[in-house]
């Protein structure tokens, strides 16, 4: 019998697996839905796809579990050890270049032995890109953790197609430039023939980078170059925005099942049938503003501006690297806050927040967010921030409001949320306090508009412009082809929303 890798015409190239491989305390081995965005998005463009890999780390140390099948998606685990994890990982990924890309919130470690074993590790997760991607094939690899890859891929497989995405932002030339390894980051990318930013402002700051750090030409949103090496050919590549999104219709299919809507009246209901129910759903992560939020709405509380029972804040904190330092530091300072806020300001049976830290199904999140008066989603720097859109995408009912950062990627493209700068803690007060005192009709007015945008620009969508952009660049898509796109989603999602509304107006009889 052969043996042979098989091989696929798209491999996806990221940190982790879709899923985790969990040992429990009596043994056994499950496999659990990886956290984040990336995985997220990821996950729905790839579900039925065909032909297709992902190679990624499964999430934990140790040997990797051999390949497998998951949803006719070929899973290739790539092995990390304990102190890969230390290096690569909770290292030089998320103590050095998280830091540095999310505006230095807090200061970021520089070890010269994490850059030698990211540098490893994204040689291996080359290798085994190489390995399974079929001649002329395409490769999208995917954030900060492997922004070496692309060249490494170059090296070892010449014929095939390269692209990166970037799920946060890209740090500003004065932020980047501290990186004692920002040439060697720079020269990485630009193994690829396209990379893909969340926002027209991370592309150009990798693009500035390029000139005033490497001195080298760039042209619109391309950079030209010449790669080390013998005889190496001049190269072009493009760096443009291409915001990532959700499954729109997944997320309003699902907020629509009895099971969800009967869930969320649950959830309100076990809180005592609040006026106003606020929640929060992040990862514990410093970059979230969880803490800026929290104070502000400790204020209100002193203030008597809100009180419980009328009102709950509902903190979903969800674990995330748990063994960084400043991580650390956030929950302990987190849960101290919420102990405290719920020592002064609760009653039995009535708390001023409730505070939960696990992960939750995918249903659960659904009737959370269709149960929730007022979304908080106050980051200090998010690449973009899905748990904005994902409320928006569950609102079929067009209730809620949604209160977002302006330092959210997601800003840019739902300027009819209730804007505010988390640094601002009396401004962020006046926020809440405006979204939760907007009459109803503008509230609708804005969820619907809000609505709009995100069914227009969903994740499928993202997915089609990004491989399309891969495929003709250094060129730009042609103009034509978008335009039809365009036309026939728009169709599409105003025949959507006006199902929305139709379907809202025949639940109220029409009211
Ligand atoms: P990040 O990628 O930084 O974690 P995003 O907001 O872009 O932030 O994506 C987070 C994703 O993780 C969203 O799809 C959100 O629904 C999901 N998520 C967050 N917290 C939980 C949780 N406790 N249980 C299940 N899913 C969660
Ligand atoms: O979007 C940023 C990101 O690091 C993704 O790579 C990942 O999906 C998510 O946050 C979760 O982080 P981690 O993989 O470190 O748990």
């Amino acid at each position: 019998m052969s043996t042979a890798t098989p091989t696929f015409d798209l491999v996806i190239a990221a940190n982790r697996l879709p899923v985790d491989r969990v040992v429990g305390p009596d043994g056994e081995a499950t496999w659990r839905r990886s956290p984040g965005g990336l995985v997220t998005a990821m996950e729905s463009v790839m579900r039925g796809r065909e032909g297709a890999a992902w190679v990624g780390w499964a999430g934990e140390p140790g040997e990797a579990p051999e390949p497998f099948e998951q949803d006719n998606i070929y899973l290739a685990p790539v092995p990390l050890s304990e102190d890969e994890v230390r290096r690569y990982y909770e290292g030089f990924s998320n103590d050095t270049l998280w830091p540095i890309y999310h505006d230095v919130i807090v200061p970021a470690t520089f070890h010269r032995g994490w850059w030698n074993t990211y540098r490893d590790v994204n040689r291996r997760f080359a290798e085994a890109v190489a390995k399974v991607v079929s001649p002329g094939g395409t490769v999208w690899v995917h954030d900060y953790q492997l922004q070496l890859v692309p060249a490494m891929v170059r090296e070892l497989r010449p014929d095939v197609r390269i692209g990166w995405f970037n799920h946060i932002p890209f740090p500003p030339v004065e932020l980047f430039a501290q990186l004692p390894w920002r040439r060697a980051l720079v020269e990485g990318l630009l193994g690829a023939d396209f990379l893909g930013f969340q926002r027209t402002a991370d592309a150009e700051n990798f693009l500035r980078a390029c000139r005033r750090m490497l001195g080298m030409t760039t042209k619109g949103d391309t950079v030209v170059f010449t790669p080390h090496g013998s005889g190496a050919q001049e190269r072009t590549v493009r760096a443009s925005a291409i915001p990532i999104s959700v499954d729109f219709r997944g997320l309003d299919q699902l907020a629509r099942t009895p099971e969800v809507i009967a869930r969320a009246k649950e959830i309100r209901e076990s809180l005592g049938n609040p006026r106003v129910l606020m929640l929060g759903v992040d990862r514990l992560d410093y970059t979230k503003g969880i803490r800026h939020r929290l104070k502000a709405y400790e204020e209100l509380l002193h203030d008597k501006e809100i009180s419980p029972p009328d009102t709950v804040l509902v903190q979903v904190a969800t674990p995330s690297r748990e063994r960084v330092e400043a991580y650390r530091q956030l929950r302990q300072e987190v849960e101290a806050t919420v102990g405290r806020m719920n020592g002064e300001y609760s009653d039995i049976g009535s708390p001023a927040v409730q505070y939960l830290h696990h992960g939750y199904g995918r249903e659960e999140m659904a009737a959370l967010f269709l149960a929730a008066d007022v979304m908080l989603v106050t980051p200090l720097r998010d690449g973009m921030n899905l748990v904005a859109k994902e409320y928006v995408a569950c609102r079929t009912d067009l209730g809620g409001a949604l209160v977002l950062s302006e330092f959210a990627g997601a800003w840019h493209e739902l300027h009819q949320s209730f804007v505010c700068n988390p640094h601002d803690i009396a401004g962020l007060k006046q926020t809440i306090m405006y979204a939760i005192n907007t009459p109803e009709p503008e509230r609708r007015r804005r969820m619907k508009a809000l609505r709009r945008r995100v069914a227009d620009h969903d994740v499928r969508r993202w997915a089609e412009r990004y491989l399309e952009a891969l495929e003709m660049a250094p060129r730009k898509p042609q103009r034509q082809r978008l335009q039809h796109d365009q036309a026939e989603q728009t169709a599409h999602s105003e025949d959507r929303a006006n199902r929305a509304v139709a379907d809202l107006a025949s639940e109220t009889g029409g009211r």
